[in-house]
Order: C-alpha cells, then sequence, then structure tokens
C-alpha cells in the first residue's frame, strides 16, 4: 500500500512536535510518485484535497494533525554530472541530508558549500527557502532543479532565475494567489537539485565569527575543509543540536529598514546590530532585537527562547513532553508583539507553518 493512515510526525519534524498525518506516502524514487499518482488513492491536489510535501521537517511548526495527503520526499542519489573549466556540476536526490551532502562533496575534492555545513534538513528543502550561512547563500551555486508538477504528473527543470530566489524565500514558499503571480507551494515536488562548484575555488570570510577564528588560529589562507570545521564549530556553539533539543533554526528572518528608519532606531537604541546591504537597505539582527527585549530563556509552556541565540525557538519538553505547535506560535506572536512594541518592527516567521 502506498498511503499510510495515522502515521506518527514526531520523529520527522526536528522540532519534536508530537502530531499525526492522517494519510502519508514515503516516495524513493520518482516512479514512486507516478505509481501514487496513477492509483485509486490520488487526489489531485485542490483546497479540498490538499497536499503538503515534507523534506527533512527542519523548518516546520506543525499546529496540529495534518489533514493533506503528506508525502515524505526520500529520493536517494548524489553524482558529479560534469566538470568543466566553469566549475563541478554536481546533483543530489532531494532525500539527501544536506549536511552529509556538503561533507561529501569536500571529500571529493569539489569545494564551494563548505560554508553552508551543518544546516539541518533535505537537499530537496534547501531551494524551498533559499538557505544561507556566513557569507553564502543557495542560490549562489544553485544551477538547476528537476521537479514534478502534482497537478499533472509531468516532470520540468528550472534554472535559478525561475525559481525566484529571495532572503530565505523562493517561488516553492507561494501560492499562486499571493501577489507574486507564479507561485509552486503545494503544487511541485522537488526530486534533484544541482549545483554548480566555481572554478577556480575562491574562500568567503566576510563573515565576523570567521574572521574571529582566523584570529584565534593565525590562519589567514584557510582551505574549504577548515572553513567546514570552523562553520560545524561556531554553529555547535551558538545553535541547539536538533537530535538533542528540538528546534527550527532562525525562527525569525532579520528585517530590512531605510537608512531613515535605522537612524531613527540608532538615536534610540545605539547597539542596535545592523549590517548595510547592497541595495541601499539596512538589515538589523533579529536576535539582538528580541534579546533586547528580554526574551532569552522565556517560555510558554513547553516551548522556549533558546538561552545562547534569541532568534531560535527551542522544545524544552523532549521527546516525552513535547511542546505544541500551538505553544511555539503562541512564544512567536508575544515576541513579535514585544519588538514591534519597542523598535516598530514587524518581524517575519521564517518556518512554514502548518
Ligand atoms: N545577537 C544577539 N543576541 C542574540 C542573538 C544574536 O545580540 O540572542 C546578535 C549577535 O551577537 C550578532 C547578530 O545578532 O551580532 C547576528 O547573530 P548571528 O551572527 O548569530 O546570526 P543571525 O543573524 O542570528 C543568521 C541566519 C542563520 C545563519 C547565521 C550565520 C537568518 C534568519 N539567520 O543568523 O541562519 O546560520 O546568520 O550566517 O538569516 C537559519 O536560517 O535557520 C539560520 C540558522
Amino acid at each position: 500500500m502506498l498511503v499510510e493512515n495515522n502515521v506518527a510526525l514526531q520523529a520527522l519534524n526536528t522540532f519534536g512536535i508530537a502530531a499525526r498525518a492522517q494519510r502519508f506516502a514515503r516516495l524513493r524514487s520518482e516512479a514512486d510518485l507516478a505509481d501514487l499518482m496513477a492509483s485509486a488513492e490520488w487526489c489531485v491536489p485542490s483546497p479540498t484535497a490538499p497536499v503538503f510535501v515534507l523534506g527533512g521537517g527542519s523548518n516546520l511548526v506543525i499546529t496540529g494533525d495534518i489533514k493533506a495527503l503528506v508525502l515524505k520526499v526520500d529520493i536517494p542519489g548524489k553524482r558529479l554530472v560534469e566538470e568543466s573549466p566553469k566549475g563541478w556540476l554536481v546533483e543530489a536526490g532531494a532525500g539527501e541530508s544536506w549536511h552529509a551532502f556538503v561533507a561529501w562533496t569536500l571529500a571529493q575534492g569539489w569545494p564551494g558549500l563548505e560554508n553552508m555545513a551543518l544546516i539541518p534538513g533535505s537537499v530537496g528543502a534547501s531551494p524551498v527557502q533559499n538557505i544561507g550561512a556566513y557569507g553564502v547563500e543557495l542560490q549562489d551555486r544553485f544551477h538547476s532543479l528537476d521537479a514534478i508538477d502534482l497537478q499533472t504528473g509531468k516532470a520540468f527543470t528550472l534554472d535559478a532565475a525561475q525559481c525566484g530566489f529571495g532572503y530565505r524565500d523562493s517561488v516553492f514558499k507561494h501560492t499562486p494567489s499571493d501577489q507574486r503571480s507564479f507561485g509552486l507551494a503545494g503544487r511541485a515536488l522537488i526530486t534533484r537539485v544541482r549545483f554548480l562548484l566555481p572554478k577556480p575555488w575562491k574562500p568567503v570570510l566576510g563573515y565576523l565569527d570567521l574572521e574571529r577564528k582566523m584570529a584565534e588560529t593565525g590562519i589567514h589562507a584557510p582551505d574549504a575543509q577548515q572553513i567546514f570545521d570552523w562553520v560545524v564549530a561556531i554553529r555547535r556553539a551558538k545553535l541547539p543540536d536538533p537530535a538533542v533539543i528540538g528546534n527550527a533554526g532562525s525562527f525569525f528572518k532579520n528585517p530590512t529598514v531605510t537608512p531613515d528608519q535605522c537612524a531613527d532606531i540608532i538615536a534610540r537604541e545605539p547597539k542596535v546590530v545592523h549590517y548595510p546591504m547592497a541595495d541601499g537597505s539596512i538589515k538589523l539582527a533579529a536576535g539582538w532585537l528580541i534579546d533586547a527585549c528580554g526574551w532569552k530563556g522565556k517560555s510558554v509552556g513547553n516551548a522556549a527562547v533558546y538561552e545562547k541565540q534569541a532568534l531560535v525557538l527551542v522544545n524544552r519538553g523532549g521527546p516525552a513532553h513535547p511542546c505544541t505547535g500551538g505553544e511555539v506560535m503562541t512564544l512567536a506572536k508575544a515576541i513579535q508583539t514585544s519588538v514591534y512594541e519597542r523598535f516598530g518592527i514587524r518581524l517575519e516567521p521564517e518556518p512554514v507553518v502548518v
């Protein structure tokens, strides 16, 4: 049977929230999806028969049992498509673990993804929110992806422009009814992703935490493996390991403001952490804003603000007494209200809420 009923999702989301999928199918290949779509168990996705595509579950808050048909994408595979003077074109199945894939590319001698080491989740989910860390975003290394249209069953390929990447954003986070005219949320299932790791390799070292590592170690020309090791160490020091403390990474996006708005905030709060962007806007550190409002360690039920990084909400109850998605969202709303009242800034959540 392709579709299972009443499947527990606690081990399939990194928050460790206990919820169930009324209907659930695990896809190990494109053929599994074709078989499912040809079967009597399939309904073309619609508002009354929605489909929810689940990757690594690392950017997700589940607020109750999921009524949509959950498609868990487990498509494996990693390969070099071609090597050219431009770089290494590498492909991975959507079900591969992102971090294992990054480590594998480095072991093969193909650098380029090292700044994005240790990001939880799957390769297939990586373009959905255009993951990024320590000065590199997925869109900087992305080549193309294969996907299947869940309405027609047809396979298609998208390049970077067609994915509509933005900061923690892509066409896969939007429905056609959103302001953007073209949205693929609930419509496309990503099967394979290709990355172009450019030659010659150039280290990306402009991020403050990496500059600190260079100063501490005296290594000023690190290789890609060294950067990978530093990023792993930095993340382990400030971000909770979801295998130990449930979480979904940064809970809010870093907001951008105009230079005038920023000057206004600096006049009141001189220490606000801010970075000028290439387009003239200014990005503020959401973690600093939340921290300044005194949220570190605060909780609602078993959902809490991580003590070492105020931008991360965690499950304090562990697997036995997990927080609920409702507790997470109540805490998130209280944080949004207090940041808005003090700074006049609306924080936007990063994870998908279902
Ligand atoms: N800060 C505080 N207090 C806090 C948290 C942060 O004062 O509780 C300050 C820090 O001292 C620092 C600044 O805020 O000056 C920014 O913090 P950090 O360097 O840790 O990065 P971030 O902006 O919080 C972003 C990404 C992370 C990514 C890191 C490194 C977003 C929403 N988050 O975090 O991505 O790993 O930079 O590049 O863009 C994720 O998206 O899930 C994620 C973890």
